[in-house]
Parts: C-alpha cells; structure tokens; sequence
C-alpha cells in the first residue's frame, strides 16, 4: 500500500475515531476511557461498576454501550444487530476505505472475516472451517496438547518468561499444527501476531498502524506461499482440506481463504495466550484456590471458565443496529454503534452473586460471555479451554513452587487483556 493509501485507511479507521475518543475521555466520558485512560486498563474492576451503574444501555452523540450481562447476550444474540450492517450512515466513510485498502493488506478482522461478515457468507464459511473444530476434533488434540506443553515446560531454566516461553508457545504450536504450518515459521507469526493484535484498538498511532500494516502483509506473503504448496501436495491438516474444497467445490475464493487463515491462526494464539498468563497470575495471587486446585484436579476446567469470567482476554467488542429497533425500553436508531463491555457483563452481580471474589469452584462460571454468543461465538472456545485447563495443570504439577520473579507487565492493547512479560521462579522440578 503506497503510504497515502495507507494514510487514508489509518485516518477514517482510527486516527479520527482516535481524535475524538481522547476528547471524549479527558472530558470524563466513561466508554472513551474504557478505550484509552491507562487506570483503567491497569485495574478496571472498579471501573466496570461505574460502567454498569450508568444503566442497561448509555452512550454519548457518537456510540453507545452496554456492561449489563443481559443486555450484552441480548444484543449478541439479536439478528436486529450485527458485526457488520452495512447501509450504516457510516456508509460512506466505508466506501471512501474499501476503495483505499489495498486487498493484500485485509487484515484477520476486514471483511471477509467471519468476524466481519453476516449470513449467508458467514453461514458457509463458517461450516467450511468449523469441522476441525467439533468436540470430537477437540477430544482428539488432547495428546498432542499435552505432548507439547511437556516438551516445552521440559526446556525452561529455573528462571523464564511465562508468556514468552511458555503462553504464548503452546497455543501457537497448537493452531500451526491443526493449520498445517511448520514449525519454523512459529517465531514470525509470533511477531506478527503481536504487531497485528493491536489492530483491534480503536484509538491505534500511525506509526503502530504502520507496523501492523507491515505484519499482516507480510503474513499475507507466508501464507500465499504455503497455499500454493499445499495446492500442489495437499496434506492433511484443516488448511490443505479448505485449499482442496476451494479448488473442487469453488467455494472459498482467495481472499476468503487467506483472511479467514490469518483470523484462526491469530485468534488462535493472540487470545489463549492472556487465558493462560491472567490465569497464573490469579493462581499466584490466590493460594487457597490453587490448592483446592491441587487437591482437586478435576476443577481444573471450571477454573479456567472462571478465569475467563474474571480477567476476560476479550474486554469488549462492537455491534451496529441493522434496524431501528429497541433495547432494555429504549430506541435505538440504525447505523448506532454499541460498544459491549464483556469484561464488565461477566462481573454483572445479577448472574455472579460476589462478583469480585474469584472463586474457581463458582457454580455459574460458565455463564461468561468471555467467547461472545450468538453466530459470532468463539469458533475456537473449546479447543481454548482445553489448551488452558491441560497447560495450567501440567504447570502447576510439575512446578510445584512456580513463583513471581519480578513483577508482571500488562500488554498495551485495549481489547485484549494479557501479560506482556511474566517472569517466574521455579526450584523443585516433578515430572
Ligand atoms: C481464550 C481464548 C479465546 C477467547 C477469549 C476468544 C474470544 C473470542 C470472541 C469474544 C469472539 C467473538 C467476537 C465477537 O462476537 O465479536 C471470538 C470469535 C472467534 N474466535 Fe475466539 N477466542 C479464543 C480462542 C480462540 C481460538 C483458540 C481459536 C482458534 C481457532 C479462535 C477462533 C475464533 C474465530 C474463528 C472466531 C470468529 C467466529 C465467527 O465470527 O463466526 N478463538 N473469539
């Protein structure tokens, strides 16, 4: 992309909307801040009360938003809103991008990401992808995650980085092998992953927009690379079985295949990665709750929906009223935006009594919106929580006094909500 196309598309998608929102957050307004006050980010649980006590819906001229549980599954849920509406009074602003974006630089989030596309085209390709998704698929890489996270926690010294060597490994390794993609191209899709996850924010700076820029084009590369391998010698991993049924059927086009592929393999690993370093940190903070862990292994996945509930690695995402409709006994005009602060929503005390304490044995942890809900819910939820609950119990067996060696760092994204480094301490080693 010559940089004025690219100045183009960082303006209409994130400069201006960047503009506004500190505006809005030095005059106070809460979703502003959600997006940029750095307190907020370091520690939102009080914030998010604030959030819920402004009522089931709020908003300010430019977008409204919700931290109330039932509204947020509500709006997930309703055909009323949608990821992408289209005929928004943003309309405009849409084309004027669409003309700019260069089609090798679509991102894991531009449109023909699931994320980004509505039924029929969500509908097919969702069913396309999602066999290698099912729960029997997911029983299935039980032994291969477990293979992995012992190879890779038999490597680390008695100092190392938790997300580094350890989070943000195993989910990678995961989602490359289920994809197909070898295990040397491992440390680059790290990189691109970490400069691509910032794509998410709505207030991003040019220059990490132009990183990011750089990432996904370059991924683009990798991949086109290793389509057109697998077109010649197909194996038999999800990716070599959607080049085939593009080819045979005709039924993903290029485009699809290659933003849809950045859109699993990031998701993939940008999101597991904060699930399991919030969940060591909670651990470590929480003492008595690992040893009920320890005493009882088998709460290991109910642990892990708690700590989606209590430290959600997605905070928030957006929906656009398709139509004018009605939400908790107020209008809502088409083209209106609303934030949905899932974080927030998963600590609503009217589905999670004491929703402050964390509590991994809490009966209704499940009831999170961590994974989203509706047609958009997490396509990889299972196979997450399956990674986390087999890598935190391995962690916490075989380093029986894993502790903090310095402390953590937060990322710097907004939507997602992770640890940048983590270093840990470990003496007794048990296999
Ligand atoms: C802790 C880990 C994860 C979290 C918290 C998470 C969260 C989410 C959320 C909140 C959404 C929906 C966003 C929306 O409704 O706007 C989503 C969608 C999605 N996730 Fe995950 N995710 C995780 C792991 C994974 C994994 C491991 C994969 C692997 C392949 C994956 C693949 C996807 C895909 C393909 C979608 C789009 C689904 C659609 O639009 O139909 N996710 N995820």
């Amino acid at each position: 992309m010559t940089t004025a196309r690219s100045g183009v598309v960082w303006f209409i998608r994130y400069g201006l909307p960047g503009f506004a929102i500190r505006r809005m957050a030095q005059r106070g307004d809460l979703i502003a801040r959600s997006a940029v006050d750095p307190t907020v980010h370091d520690d939102p649980a009080e914030f998010y009360g604030q959030l819920r006590a402004m009522g089931p819906v709020f908003g300010n001229r430019l977008i409204g938003a919700s931290a109330r549980h039932d509204v947020v599954n509500h709006v997930l849920r309703s055909e009323a809103f949608r990821a992408n509406p289209g005929g928004a009074p943003t309309a405009l602003l849409d084309k004027i991008m669409t003309a700019a974006i260069d089609p090798r630089a679509l991102g894991p989030v531009d449109i023909p990401s699931l994320l980004a596309i509505e039924p029929p085209q969500h509908t097919r390709i969702r069913r396309l992808v999602s066999h290698a998704f099912t729960p029997r698929a997911i029983a299935g890489y039980a032994d291969t995650i477990r293979e992995i996270t012992d190879g890779l926690l038999d490597r680390v010294g008695d100092q190392f980085d938790l997300i580094d060597d350890f989070a943000a490994r195993l989910p990678v390794t995961v989602i490359a092998k289920i994809m197909g993609i070898a295990d040397d191209m491992h440390d680059e899709l790290l990189g691109i992953g970490n400069d691509a996850a910032l794509t998410l924010d709505p207030a991003m700076s040019w220059r990490d927009f132009r990183a990011a820029d750089r990432a996904v084009r370059k991924a683009g590369v990798l991949l086109d690379e290793h389509i057109a391998e697998l077109r010649r010698a197909p194996g038999t991993d999800l990716l070599s079985e959607l080049v085939q049924i593009s080819e045979d059927g005709d039924r993903l086009t290029d485009e699809e295949l290659r933003v849809n592929t950045l859109l699993l393999l990031g998701a993939g690993f940008e999101t597991t990665v904060n699930l399991i370093g919030n969940a060591v940190a909670l651990l470590l903070q929480h003492p008595e709750q690992l040893a009920t862990l320890r005493f009882d292994p088998d709460g290991w996945p109910n642990a892990v929906d708690e700590v989606l509930r209590y430290d959600s690695p997605v905070q928030v995402t957006v929906r656009v009223a398709g139509e004018d409709t009605e939400l908790a006994g107020q209008p809502v005009k088409a083209g209106r935006a609303l934030v949905l602060m899932l974080g927030a929503a998963n600590r609503d005390p009217d589905v999670f009594p004491n929703p402050d304490r964390f509590d991994v044995t809490r009966p209704e942890a499940r009831q999170h919106l961590a994974f989203s809900a509706g047609i958009h819910y997490c396509l990889g939820a299972q196979l997450a929580r399956l990674e986390a609950a087999i890598a935190l119990q391995r962690l916490f067996e075989r380093f029986p006094d894993l502790a903090v060696a310095a402390p953590p760092t937060r990322r710097r994204t907004r939507v997602l909500h992770g640890f940048e480094n983590f270093p840990v301490a470990v003496r007794a080693r048990v296999r």
